[in-house]
């Protein structure tokens, strides 16, 4: 193990980030170490290949750069490329040109001709987003993102915070003037985390569609929720570059069938609750809705098996 693998759960999740009691929208902000910017787990080679199929196939859908971004990029790449030769020395080597993923075998040549952002996006499971001030506030110029949780990018490229959460019920009210006061006060020594989570009917990592979807029926009843509807937990990270001022939003994708859960009554009655406590925009924002009712009747069950 080395010093930035994941926390070892006790249970089949990374992350179980619902929180009891009411719904509070919070920027729920925390403190990262730096070794633990980047996490990579046994899906490190599946997840890998996904990226690598997804951008050989629609490349234009799963990345993007300004030419604004293009020096942010480069200090992206030298900090990634460093911090994984240091943080995960028995993971990756490098040879003059070369940084090689030894579990993967995968060799990368720096100085090629791939963009330096598209190039660090290849090494990491996560997705790796630039975000840089603009006349708006902090704007998105570029992204490698392979696994987005509902959204695309070329419809957020180039717009600011406030413009790229448009959708997301409660936001404007909450968080907008928090998340920009933060944004210019992030310091580079000083990283953070947070947690996202939703409830997907999509197994795939890839889900650039599927928020605010109407009630149809999916086909979705308690005896199939548990293979049919899947947690999928957002690990991210904002981390300031110090020489470009840019700041990386680095997002990583946790995802469980809820069937992991048998056997967990609590945790069960922990992500009943928090669905409950869901107000209504936020259940139809996050697509709960068409199987709201078999996923309780699911969780329930759960739940009372350990009463
Ligand atoms: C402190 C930083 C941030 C906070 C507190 C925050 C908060 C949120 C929240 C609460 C949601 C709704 C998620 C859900 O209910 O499933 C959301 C969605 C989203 N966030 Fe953020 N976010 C932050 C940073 C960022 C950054 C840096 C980006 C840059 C790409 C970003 C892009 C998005 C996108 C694209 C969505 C989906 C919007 C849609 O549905 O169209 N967020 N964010």
């Amino acid at each position: 193990m080395s010093l930035a693998d994941p926390p070892q759960p006790t249970t089949a999740f990374a992350y179980l980030p619902m929180e009891a009691g009411p719904y509070r929208l919070a920027m729920g902000l925390m403190a990262l170490k730096p070794e633990r910017w980047i996490e990579i787990d046994r899906n490190y080679a599946r997840d890998m290949a996904e990226k690598r199929r997804l951008l050989e196939t629609r490349h234009g859908t799963v990345f993007a750069a300004l030419p604004e971004a293009a020096v942010a990029s480069r200090e992206l790449l030298a900090r990634l490329t460093d911090h994984l030769l240091a943080v995960f020395p028995g993971r990756f080597r490098r040879s003059a040109e070369v940084i090689e993923a030894l579990e993967t075998g995968e060799r990368h040549r720096l100085g090629a001709a791939l963009h330096p952002l598209d190039f660090a996006g290849r090494l990491v499971q996560e997705d790796l987003c630039l975000m840089q001030p603009g006349p708006e506030g902090y704007r998105l110029t570029a992204a490698s993102l392979c696994f987005p949780t509902r959204w695309r990018l070329a419809e957020k490229l180039g717009k600011p915070m406030a413009r790229i959460h448009t959708p997301v019920p409660f936001y404007a009210d909450k968080l907008e003037r928090p998340v920009d006061r933060f944004f210019e006060r992030l310091k580079p020594d000083k990283p953070v985390w947070r947690l996202n989570w939703s409830l997907t009917d999509d197994p795939e990592l890839h889900q650039p569609t599927g928020h605010s979807r109407p009630d149809v029926n999916l086909g979705i009843e308690p005896g199939n929720v548990g293979h049919r509807v899947f947690l999928r937990v957002e690990r991210q990270t904002l981390v300031r570059l110090p020489d470009s001022g840019a700041i990386c939003f680095g997002i990583r994708i946790y995802q469980n069938p809820l069937s992991d859960l048998e056997g967990d009554p609590a945790t069960a009655g922990r992500l009943a609750a928090a669905v409950r406590a869901l107000p209504d925009e936020v259940l139809f924002y996050k697509s709960v809705k068409p199987f709201q009712a078999p996923l309780l009747t699911y969780l329930d069950r759960l739940a009372a098996a350990g009463a």
